[in-house]
């Protein structure tokens, strides 16, 4: 019995199909990555890309189609809209929200799979009838033996007037952070590398609890406290924080634990005060400047990366020159810079998208630029040093090289050492750079 979970969209549908693999997996099933072979296939959905909800659709009419030639149950979970919901009750065999995870293998029974289910299974352990966060207990089936990535919280209660998160995914939950911790220390005793906290709103994580839980700051700190114990050499990252919760706490936790990663993604959106309120941010220019001269000021090693979206609703030229001059200010390493796409759910879709596809690229081209010049000034002060690296594979454009990431996740080339490095942190020097990586040489493995 095999069968194939394809899955579209962000690290938190990564991160929830490693659980649903467990689950499926505890039922006897195989895995394949080949549809063709699958008699159980499954799809983690993205709502919030347009791109990723049309390949829902085209993979659901081929999976459909193969049901004349064999036996096929096919299911949908994921990121979905209310209204994409209805549709895929249609097409699809199942459609269950991660909170329903436990109950995956009754579901499935019921839709005519056959199962293997022991009574060994690590969910008949748990409370159906507790609030609906046991899927987190799932342990998941990890992707990869170096990285991992362990869900702190679901849902979001910010409302971006872009975002569809909320109306996909529902309110924040926080996962409860005694599990949070053992499945932290599990990773670090199998030696995972490289470990990122993931949320849709990482900092606000607690608040949910109402004064029961600890906060982001503390987390962290408790983190620190285990990496430090462990005596292991890991980095622990978390994606995305919101500016409004970045509180200085959180900041000087970093700064206190070698474990905690000297990167920052702080998602800002637009350079623009008017756009930011339109955006419903919450915060203001000044805010977000003020975190990142608290940043530079705790943590002057540390990377800083963002989220910004152009050619939203209205935006004019000297808005966007505001995101730039943002852009020139702060000096980010990175920023993923995205065309405003109107979502289905999201409050701005009610709003005329009248900025046209050209003008956004020439956009996404303008801030580009920025990006590129502030992120290779940056890069040429490296060139000389020592860095640590983790390893991540072999690079597939250059022949007996690796690639792998800085601490602070900077792209590098290792330009000589074997492959049984990968996996490992191992210390390079920058021998050149480009606009947005590194290339260099293995020192010393640690
Ligand atoms: N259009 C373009 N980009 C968007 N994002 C979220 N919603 C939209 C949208 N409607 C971007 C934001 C967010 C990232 C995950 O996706 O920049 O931080
Ligand atoms: Fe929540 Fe805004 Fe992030 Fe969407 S963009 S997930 S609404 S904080």
């Amino acid at each position: 019995m095999k069968c194939c979970v394809v899955t579209l969209g962000c690290q938190m549908n990564q991160s929830d199909s490693e659980r649903i693999r467990s689950v499926i997996e505890g039922m006897g099933y195989e895995m394949t990555s080949v549809e063709e072979e699958a008699t159980l296939i499954g799809v983690v959905a993205c709502s919030v890309r347009q791109k990723a909800i049309d390949k829902v659709y085209s993979k659901i009419q081929k999976w459909n189609q193969w049901k004349n030639k064999k036996p096929l149950v096919t299911f949908v979970s994921g990121c979905i809209l209310p209204a994409d919901e209805k549709k895929f009750l249609k097409l699809f065999d199942l459609v269950f929200r991660m909170n329903e995870l436990p109950e995956l293998p009754d579901m499935l029974h019921q839709c005519g799979v056959a199962t293997e289910f022991s009574a060994m299974h690590p969910l008949n352990d748990l409370h159906r009838e507790d609030e609906r966060t046991d899927f987190w207990q799932v342990d998941p089936t990890y992707s990869s033996e170096f990285e991992a990535f362990v869900p702190i919280q679901n849902g979001c209660d910010k409302f971006c007037s872009y975002c569809a998160v909320p109306y996909t995914r529902g309110r924040e939950v926080s996962r409860a952070s005694d599990d949070i911790l053992a499945e932290v220390k599990k990773l670090v005793e199998r030696d995972v590398k490289a470990i990122t906290l993931l949320g849709q709103n990482v900092n606000s994580y607690g608040l949910d609890k109402k004064g029961e839980e600890i906060s982001f700051a503390e987390l962290l700190r408790k983190v620190g406290e285990l990496g430090q114990r462990s005596g292991k050499d890991f980095w622990l990252y978390f994606t995305s924080p919101h500016p409004r919760d970045m509180t200085r706490d959180v900041i000087e936790a970093i700064a206190d634990y070698d474990c905690l990663a000297k990167q920052i993604h702080l998602p800002v959106q637009s350079g623009d005060e008017k756009l930011l309120r339109r955006m419903n941010r919450n915060h203001s220019i000044e805010d977000y400047l003020k975190i990142v001269d608290d940043i530079r000021e705790l943590l002057p090693t540390a990377t800083i990366f963002t989220d910004i979206i152009v050619g939203f609703s209205g935006e004019t030229d000297e808005q966007l020159e505001n995101s730039a001059a943002l852009m020139e200010r702060v000096k980010f390493n990175m920023a993923y810079i995205a065309k405003y796409s109107p979502r289905v759910g999201a409050r701005s879709a009610r709003w005329e998208d009248d900025i046209s596809p050209q003008v956004k690229s020439e956009r996404l081209a303008r801030l580009s630029d920025v990006l590129k010049r502030t992120s290779l000034a940056h890069n040429e002060a490296m060139v000389g040093k020592v860095y640590r690296v983790l390893i991540d594979g072999r690079d597939r454009r250059v022949d007996g090289a690796l690639t792998g990431r800085t601490e602070g996740k900077l792209p590098v080339r290792v330009l000589d050492g074997s492959e049984d490095r990968v996996g490992t942190i191992c210390d390079v020097e920058i021998t050149s750079v480009a606009e947005l990586s590194l290339t260099g040489r293995i020192r010393q493995v640690r």
